[in-house]
């Protein structure tokens, strides 16, 4: 399979202004080729470099140097290390799609329109209707049905965590940059929850993924990359 994301030389130095400049090497002249259909699993201790290197690749974070090149289906090869702020915009918007640890509950929003949002935000060409959708992942996954119409900010871990996750790949993302999606569920939810992201590499979709579960990772991934101090270990 052709290469989708190919990573070379990455560094990220995080200088601590208020710490007399003190100076942080998060990424170590980090090299990582990701193909189209691949799932790669990202482990390592906490501090190691995990969620820098997510962010860097979703220019969440700007790189120190090195290169981040990605194969886009509408772009072409284009460099997240030099990119300018509208291609990375763009990216996100048609291609990649990055799902943090945490839900971020917004007020009186309910739980279906937080997952549609994810496919409206996304340029599908899709022709069924977001809340539809939505509800079928949510109730997928296990969700009661009578929460799927409720706000988040009271839910438990594992109910928000599925939330989160239908967010993400509702739109079916060619990228998808996921961090622990599994970690407050019970192994049932779990299982639902990893073919539903599994079903994702059957069109060709690629997946890089963070998680500290052993079961995740041995049902999920290609291959897994460890980092010990911001350096990959394999
Ligand atoms: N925004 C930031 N500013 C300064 N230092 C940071 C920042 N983000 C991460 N770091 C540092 O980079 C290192 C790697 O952190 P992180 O990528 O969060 O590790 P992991 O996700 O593997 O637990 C840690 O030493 C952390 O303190
Ligand atoms: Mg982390």
């Amino acid at each position: 399979m052709k290469p989708i994301l190919e990573i070379e030389h990455l560094r990220k130095e995080f200088l601590l202004h208020n710490l007399r400049r003190k100076r942080i090497l998060a990424l170590d002249d980090i090299s990582l080729t990701i193909r189209e259909g691949e799932v790669i699993g990202l482990v390592g201790k906490s501090g190691s470099g995990k969620s820098t290197l997510m962010k860097c690749i979703y220019r969440t974070y700007l790189s120190s140097t090195g290169s981040i090149k990605y194969h886009s289906r509408t772009l072409g090869a284009t460099d997240l290390v030099t990119a300018t702020d509208h291609e990375v915009l763009a990216l996100r918007k048609l291609e990649i799609t990055y799902c943090p640890q945490f839900l971020i509950a917004i007020p009186r929003v309910p739980a279906v329109e937080i997952v549609a949002a994810g496919l409206r935000e996304r340029k599908t060409g899709h022709t069924f209707s977001p809340i539809h959708l939505a509800k079928e992942y949510l109730l997928r996954m296990g969700l009661p049905g009578e929460l799927t119409d409720a706000y988040p900010a009271t839910f438990s871990g594992g109910e928000q965590q599925r939330i989160n996750v239908a967010r993400a790949i509702i739109s079916q993302p060619r990228f998808l940059l996921i961090d622990e999606p599994t970690a407050s569920l019970d192994l049932q939810t779990k299982n639902t929850v990893i073919d539903m992201i599994l079903e994702l590499r059957e069109n060709g979709s690629s997946v890089l993924l963070i998680s500290h579960d052993e079961h995740t990772l041995h049902r999920m991934c290609d291959r897994v990359v460890e980092l010990v101090n911001g350096k990959t270990n394999s």
